[in-house]
């Protein structure tokens, strides 16, 4: 067994240009099973610390390690064996305009190699995980704005990940759709999965009383363990 934590920084920083910081040295462990929200104000760093563990972003100094690997040792071409062990919830990810709730899925399970009966099986339990098995045959457009999200955090779940990494999963939502997002993310946490959410929505945070880190100018300037 080792005592490694499943994510952990080391001393990051990011560097988009001379003058552009990402991130500012930052050091931060994340334990399997985790539920933490990333919260701060536009351009503190929570989309940048999220696309490095996605490897979106290549830190420019510092460690990140997942579940042991250090993120250095994925080269561009295996990337995609990174991505596999997470599910990815996109800032301002919009679903394909033209195809079903169903067909979005169905298009992003055979994207990862799915074979047609795997669809076949996979698109049903996917959308009654996040419960919006009821509007298979919808356009996106015919679905409220949670609806829409919840399809997408169902994308996100096509490989069955460990880790969900979720930025802004609110960001276009009403209050009480909100909730229904976070109460979701939380149901998938409670089953063991461990949920990394950016989010500027302060009452919706704050509501939840999970594990919190504040970010400002790429660096924590406040943690709040949780309940
Ligand atoms: N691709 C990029 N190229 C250059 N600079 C970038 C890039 N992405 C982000 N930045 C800069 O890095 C800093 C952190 O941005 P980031 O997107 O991580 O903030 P954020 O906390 O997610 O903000 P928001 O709440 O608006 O989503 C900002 O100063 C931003 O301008
Ligand atoms: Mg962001």
């Amino acid at each position: 067994m080792s005592a490694s934590p499943f994510i952990e920084f080391r001393d990051v920083s990011v560097a988009y240009s001379r003058d552009v910081t990402g991130l500012d040295h930052l050091s931060l462990q994340i334990e399997r099973g985790e539920f933490t929200f990333f919260t701060g104000p536009t351009g503190a760093g929570k989309s940048t610390l999220l696309k490095v563990l996605t490897r979106e972003v290549h830190h420019t100094d510092g460690e990140v390690r997942l579940g042991g690997q250090n993120l250095n040792d994925f080269r561009d071409s295996n990337v995609h064996k990174l991505r596999r062990q997470m599910g990815i919830v996109p800032q301002n990810y919009e679903l394909l305009p033209t195809k079903r709730v169903w067909e979005n899925l169905a298009y992003a399970l055979r994207s990862v190699g799915k074979s047609r009966k795997e669809v076949r099986d996979e698109v049903p339990r996917i959308l009654q995980q996040v419960n919006i098995a009821h509007r298979i045959d919808a356009y996106p457009h015919q679905l409220s704005g949670g609806e829409q999200q919840r399809v997408v955090i169902g994308r996100a779940l096509i490989n069955k990940p460990p880790l969900l990494i979720a930025d802004e999963p609110t960001g276009n939502l009403d209050p009480s759709q909100s909730i229904e997002i976070m109460e979701l993310l939380l149901g998938l946490n409670s089953e063991g999965m461990t949920v990394l959410i950016a989010s500027h929505d302060m009452p919706v945070v704050e509501r939840f009383a999970k594990r919190t880190v504040r970010l400002e100018h790429g660096r924590i300037v406040a943690a709040e363990a949780g309940e």
